[in-house]
């Protein structure tokens, strides 16, 4: 059996399990949530074969995992797999972070769209409540995006999507939250809003979704949910196009890292210093 000093060296372990993760920053993110508290914890990336998702799970459980980040192309089947789910999963529809009980139970949450909120209502000061908002794609990060969206109270929320069934599909979905309405780029011409999300995954292409060139108001926000070392194709359309801020998905990683810590830990970490720290290339 372990001596109390032995117990004490061993890190409570974390992980991030997808496919690619390699150039993950979740392990220094959470590295440096860690140093805040004096925490004694390793997270670490986990590369997983796209068959070998509950395989993996078991035996990070088995070797000890507290609870672990789930990224591409797993975040379907983490949901499926949770016992316990909370709301914002459920409505998600997708799991991003999975807690293990002490009963064994497997908790689900999705911190992905709280997020995305705090990262523009705290860490970039623009609130949601009566604006107009525009959501670009349909895909799994919207999904996972309108909920906490719409419970900042938008007057309107539009999903544009190039397959418009399924910004359709979302719009039916969400109904019952606020007011949500589902659009083809081209019925975009002459509506003005107040803030632009970019949910596409276009920007991995180099590309961008087929915006009017009026559609972002004066003094509005242009936000892409992916992040690199330059800004997006969408976000220097934004600049030349009207937007007064626009800003990367790299602070809504570092949110989406902190709610996990929250839920495994108990503590909300302070992101703003792990922000700068990541925008310095840390
Ligand atoms: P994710 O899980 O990252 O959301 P996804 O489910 O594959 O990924 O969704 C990708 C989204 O980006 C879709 O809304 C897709 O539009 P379609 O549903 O019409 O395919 C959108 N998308 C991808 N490339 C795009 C581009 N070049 N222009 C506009 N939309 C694009």
């Amino acid at each position: 059996m372990a001596t109390k000093a032995e117990k004490d060296t061993t890190p409570a372990r974390y992980a991030l399990l997808g496919n690619p993760v390699a150039h993950s920053k979740s392990p220094v993110i959470h590295k440096l949530f860690a140093h805040q508290f004096g925490h004694h914890i390793e997270y670490t990336a986990l590369w997983v074969d796209t068959d070998g998702f509950a395989d993996a799970v078991e035996q990070f459980r088995t070797e000890g995992g507290k609870g672990f980040n789930i990224t591409v192309p797993f975040k379907l089947e983490a949901f499926r797999l949770t016992d316990n789910l909370s709301d914002r999963a459920k409505l998600a529809g997708a799991v991003n972070t999975i807690r293990f009980e002490p009963d064994g139970k497997i908790f689900g949450d999705n911190t992905d769209g709280t997020g995305l909120v705090h990262d523009l209502t705290k860490n970039l000061g623009v609130h949601l409540k009566d604006k107009k908002i525009l959501v670009l794609g349909a895909g799994g990060a919207v999904r996972g995006a309108l909920g906490p969206l719409l419970k900042q109270h938008p007057v309107l929320l539009v999903i544009a999507n190039r397959t418009v069934s399924k910004a359709k599909e979302l719009a039916k979905i969400f109904a019952p939250y606020g007011k949500v309405e589902a659009l083809g780029y081209d019925e975009l011409v002459g509506k003005r809003f107040d803030v632009v999300i970019n949910g596409t995954s276009a920007s991995l292409k180099g590309e961008m979704p087929p915006l009017p060139v009026n559609v972002i108001a004066n003094n509005g926000v242009a936000y892409d949910l992916m992040y690199g070392d330059k800004p997006t194709p969408f976000l220097e359309w934004a600049m030349l196009h009207g937007a007064a801020t626009a800003a990367d998905g790299l602070g809504m990683l570092v949110e989406q890292a902190a709610e996990s810590y929250l839920l495994w830990r108990g503590v909300r970490p302070d992101t703003r210093p792990v922000i700068q720290q990541l925008r310095k290339g840390v």
